[in-house]
């Protein structure tokens, strides 16, 4: 039986082979690289490889590309996505106080992912929630009017 890693791999091939006949194989590259995130939650190196080899476009462009635009990741992600609001309601009700407690409490700087893979720290502008500054956002859910007692102890839940 395949595994979930090969299965993957032949979903993404399917899809490059439906564009492959196009006249511009490469204005379908964003669509490949959106593919490729839905499957692997980043854009791991060696499937870039293959990508760069299938659609025969190099390597160094596809990552041009790819860190051009800012909604692809580029490393792995962890089990729960954190969100810090560092827009201007929460930064000046001391947005930058929970987020030191975040760096602090999980040990990473913004746009890393932890060693046990359970959270990623990355920084987000205004999430509509201003009226409870400071916020951030786990995943889905929004926490708010934040302390850094308090976002430790939110923390303290995902982790149990
Ligand atoms: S500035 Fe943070 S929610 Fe609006």
């Amino acid at each position: 039986m395949e595994n979930v890693q090969d299965q993957k791999l032949d979903k993404l091939k399917q899809y490059m082979e439906s564009v492959k006949g196009e006249e511009h194989p490469e204005s379908y590259l964003i669509a490949i690289l959106h593919r490729v995130q839905e499957l692997y939650g980043y854009l791991p190196q060696e499937i870039m490889d293959q990508v760069a080899s299938a659609m025969s476009i190099p390597t160094a462009h596809i990552w041009g590309v790819a860190t051009f635009y800012h909604y692809f990741n580029l490393t792995p992600r962890g089990k729960h996505v954190i969100s810090i609001c560092l827009g201007t309601a929460c930064y000046v009700k001391g947005a930058d106080k929970i987020l030191n407690t975040l760096k602090d409490y999980l040990k990473v700087n913004i746009g890393e992912t932890t060693a046990d893979n359970m959270f990623t720290l990355q920084e987000t502008r205004c999430l509509g929630a201003c009226g409870l500054a400071p916020v951030m956002m786990i995943d889905e859910k929004i926490y708010g009017e934040l302390t850094p007692e308090k976002t430790r102890q939110i923390l303290d839940k995902y982790k149990t």
